[in-house]
């Protein structure tokens, strides 16, 4: 019995262990807090801040801090656990009917590719991030 109970708690503590790597590991990989498969880990923020800027920004705001004509996407509204990323994805192919502001309809933006969409994600998480929102 005492063998079994140390053994469990070994066990335990590999566990840990494995968590605690692919955790470290995940936010190695820059695009913040996201497990691991999502599309903001496999899209480039460096490449989605200038899809942003070229696409977005004129409604959502230079860093997504919104404007006169598009809500922020730095906002609680908008964190991963609420909007996930592929809620991102269809707002892009599909536009937004308005439901959490009166800015109007977001109409879709289907000049984007599938490689855009994944990049201009990681950068609306790496940018709500680092505003904390996460
Ligand atoms: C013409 C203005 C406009 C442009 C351009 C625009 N948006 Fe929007 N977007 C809006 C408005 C307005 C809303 C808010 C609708 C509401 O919920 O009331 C919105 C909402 C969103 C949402 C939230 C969707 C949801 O499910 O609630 C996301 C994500 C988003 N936009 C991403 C983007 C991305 C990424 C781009 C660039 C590829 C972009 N938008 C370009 C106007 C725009």
């Amino acid at each position: 019995m005492r063998t079994w109970v140390v053994g469990g708690i070994g066990a335990l503590v590999v566990v840990a262990l494995v968590v605690a790597v692919v955790v470290a590991g995940g936010s190695d990989s820059g695009s913040g807090s996201d497990s691991s498969d999502s599309a903001a880990d496999q899209g480039d923020p460096v490449a989605g801040a200038a899809v942003f800027d070229g696409t977005c920004a004129a409604c959502h705001g230079t860093e997504g801090t919104g404007t006169d004509v598009g809500p922020p996407l730095v906002h609680q509204y908008y964190r991963p656990g609420h909007h996930s990323d592929a809620s991102v994805a269809l707002a892009v192919l599909n536009g937004v009917q308005p439901h959490h502001w009166n800015f109007g309809t977001m109409p879709a933006q289907p000049e984007l590719s599938d490689q855009d969409i994944l990049d201009v994600t990681a950068y609306i998480r790496q940018i709500q991030e680092a505003a904390g929102i996460r």
